[in-house]
């Protein structure tokens, strides 16, 4: 594609995403999901706080945080900071998945939706986590300190990370969650322990060590925060890798042990995993990790947010990501195919679809999260590939997308296991995708952009010494320099 028309597309890109910006009050305060003319709106006309994050990061870049800035504030107030134990309300801590601008006759206010809404009643685990590491974008390109220091901001932090550290049924450092708590938004066997959530938990973590203040209030969620950071990070990079020398041990394992030295610490049954298929699958030189982790259950399947945001947090050791990298470049053909890139591979099929989905027709094989391929997606690809210095992954993956997108109008996403249908229900003018792309293109032009986002690789052990864990940016106050707890 011509030097041109890539021009124009990006210029149309930018212009539809301006269209998708709500205002508050007559503030700009977020983008709507979709603009699809001929589509019910459902909840499709609101503000999604994971699918402004890409949209959030294209402003900052464009040097107007002001829209960024006001999202922060208001989305803030919406968080309950009282009523743990009441059932019918939104826990302490919990950000709504989306909230519309509704008007009173005082004038207009912002309506949240904390899942009380929400096809299928699912509350949002992963708005929270987005919702801290968008803050700390903001602050590392405004280099605005002023506004993570102020106290309901420490409070807000603390909060998100509370609701995920508290105490809670199991005896793991991952974070316990029911199904469809995040983007993948519907029933699709991610109850328990999901990767997608267990990435971003990680890298919310790291983000609270770098943006709370050591003041007394904030001393029990630091030393949570590193308690927890190493034995997740093992936990993950050991426990949910997947590669053939892993393969090889899993297919060996013993069961029924018991006690502190059993190897085969999840009681996995050889035979619930397809090891001919995956054997066949994972390239000699790489490896992912699995999508779920639980009593007797590893979830084979490849979820594309868990491991391009492990990439992008530090999660995965260099080796790994590379591998991951690699995975994706050597099996291609699935999981990107003719638009990057599927949300998860393989598809949940016949009798595995209808008892694990529910049988929803939404989700059936090869479409929606189901083996779908989602545009937005293409960030995280490329960041993940650009910060491990493998840019031609996402130049590839961007003019794989030029040739559909905007003659498609920007679907949600895409059907079939090579991604050449439109998706059967994807709403067209979906902005995630529009960002995703914008921002794609962003990360390929100036990969310095990628220090909103990304972490460096640390080794477990050091998360208990905070001499040996400097973030990657430290926005604390020259006061408090030193004085790091
Ligand atoms: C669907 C998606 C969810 C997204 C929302 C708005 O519900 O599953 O991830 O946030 O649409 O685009």
């Amino acid at each position: 594609m011509g030097d041109r028309i890539t021009r124009t597309l990006v210029e149309q890109a930018w212009d539809e995403l301006e269209k998708t910006i709500m205002y508050y009050n007559g503030r700009p305060i977020g983008t709507i999901a979709a603009r699809d003319p001929d589509t019910a709106a459902l909840n499709y006309d609101q503000c999604f706080i994971r699918d402004f994050f890409p949209s959030a990061l294209l402003f900052l870049i464009e040097g107007r945080p002001d829209i960024v800035r006001h999202f922060l504030e208001e989305t803030l107030k919406l968080q309950p900071k009282t009523g743990q134990l009441e059932c019918l309300k939104p826990s302490r801590g919990l950000l709504p998945a989306s909230f519309k601008i509704a008007t009173l006759i005082g004038g207009e206010y912002l309506k949240p939706d904390f899942g009380d809404h929400a096809i299928g009643r699912v509350a949002p685990a992963d708005a929270g986590l987005w919702w801290v590491l968008l803050l700390r974008a903001y602050v590392i390109s405004t280099q605005d300190t002023a506004l993570v220091q102020r106290s309901d901001f420490q409070e807000g932090i603390r909060l998100v990370l509370e609701l995920c550290l508290v105490t809670r049924f199991d005896m793991y450092p991952m974070v316990l969650v029911p199904d469809g708590a995040s983007m993948i938004d519907r029933r699709m066997g991610l109850y328990g322990h999901p990767l997608d959530i267990q990435s971003l938990f990680y890298a919310a973590l790291r983000t609270s060590l770098e943006l709370l203040l050591p003041i007394p209030e904030n001393q029990t969620i630091l030393q949570a925060a590193r308690n927890r950071l190493g034995p997740l990070q093992q936990h993950l990079r050991d426990n949910y890798w997947i590669d053939t020398d892993r393969l090889n041990v899993i297919y060996r394992f013993q069961v029924e042990e018991y006690g502190e030295e059993a190897l085969n610490q999840f009681n996995i049954y050889s035979d619930s995993i397809p090891f001919y298929r995956l054997a066949k699958w994972v390239p000699e030189a790489g490896g992912y990790l699995a999508g779920n982790l639980g009593p007797s259950q590893l979830d084979c399947r490849f979820f594309a947010i868990g491991n391009l945001m492990a990439i992008i947090a530090g999660l995965t050791n260099e080796h790994q990501s590379h591998w991951i990298l690699n995975l994706i470049e050597l099996r291609w053909a699935d999981l990107v195919g003719n638009m990057p890139m599927k949300l998860c591979y393989p598809a949940l099929e016949d009798r595995d679809w209808q008892i694990v989905t529910g049988a929803d027709p939404k989700n059936r094989p090869w479409s929606y999260h189901n083996g779908g391929s989602w545009p937005v997606l293409l960030w995280m690809l490329t960041a993940a590939a650009r910060k491990m210095n493998r840019a031609e992954l996402g130049h590839h993956a961007i003019a794989i997308a030029e040739r559909r997108l905007l003659q498609d109008q920007w679907p949600e996403y895409y059907d079939g296991p090579d991604a050449r249908l439109i998706g059967k229900e994807a709403r067209k003018y979906q902005t995630w995708t529009i960002a995703g792309y914008l921002l794609a293109k962003e990360f390929i032009a100036n990969p310095d952009h990628l220090k909103m986002i990304t972490f460096e690789a640390q080794e477990a052990e050091d998360w208990q010494d905070p001499a040996r864990t400097p973030g990657s940016y430290s926005p604390i106050a020259p006061e408090y320099q030193g004085s790091k707890s």
